[in-house]
């Protein structure tokens, strides 16, 4: 092998590990790094779920708005719910225009998250957080769609018996459905909130 080919390998090899790095599932509540940071139609896409009131509702139902969604689980004891508290504080941070916002959590737990679960869950975050859920095949397809990885595990400590590991990521989708931006539930207040302010 000359050594233009053997850079070229090299590159090859380079690259097929960076590919294979971005869609291995990673570990607990992992922030995928695998995602564009300008708005490239990579994420997201056509969902028919089930809201928390028991309604079938389609990702057309949220057209015209744009969509803040996170993914997770009432379960989960701590980085769902700080996820779900960053995004709600930074709607009320936006004040009035924080109306062109649906703020939303897909669960990755349908078995547990039925709509009556969402439905005590999501108004302790914020008054107009819409939770979703669904069969198991609808999850998997949103999952899917968003790139969202979520695993279910054992977990002796749960009254279930399991939890699940899952990417952290609030999704900012604009009123076309399209990507826009995406967060984690470590980003701050102030930084969503300036981003949506932009995007509006
Ligand atoms: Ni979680």
């Amino acid at each position: 092998m000359n050594f233009r080919l053997a850079a070229v390998a090299l590159a090859a090899a380079l690259l097929g590990g960076m590919v294979a790095l971005a869609v291995l599932p990673g570990p607990r509540e992992q922030v995928s790094r695998a995602l564009p940071s300008a708005g490239q139609a990579l994420v997201g896409g056509p969902f028919t779920l089930v809201d928390h009131t028991g309604k079938t509702v389609t990702d057309k139902d949220f057209r015209g708005r744009f969509m803040l969604i996170y993914f997770g689980f009432t379960n989960c004891p701590d980085v769902c719910p700080s996820g779900l508290q960053v995004m709600s504080a930074a709607l009320d941070k936006l004040g009035a225009k924080a109306d062109q916002v649906t703020p939303i959590l897909i669960t990755v737990d349908p078995e547990r998250d039925t709509p009556e679960q969402l439905a005590s869950y999501v108004s302790s975050f914020h008054p107009r957080l819409v939770g979703l859920t669904g069969s198991p095949e609808q999850i998997t397809a949103a999952l899917k769609a968003y790139r969202v990885y979520a695993k279910k595990v054992e977990d002796p400590k749960s009254s279930a018996g399991y939890t699940y590991d899952h990417t952290s990521l609030i999704f900012l989708m604009g009123r076309n459905g399209d990507y826009v931006a995406h967060f984690t539930h470590a980003t701050s207040v102030e930084r969503i909130a300036e981003r949506l302010a932009q995007a509006l």
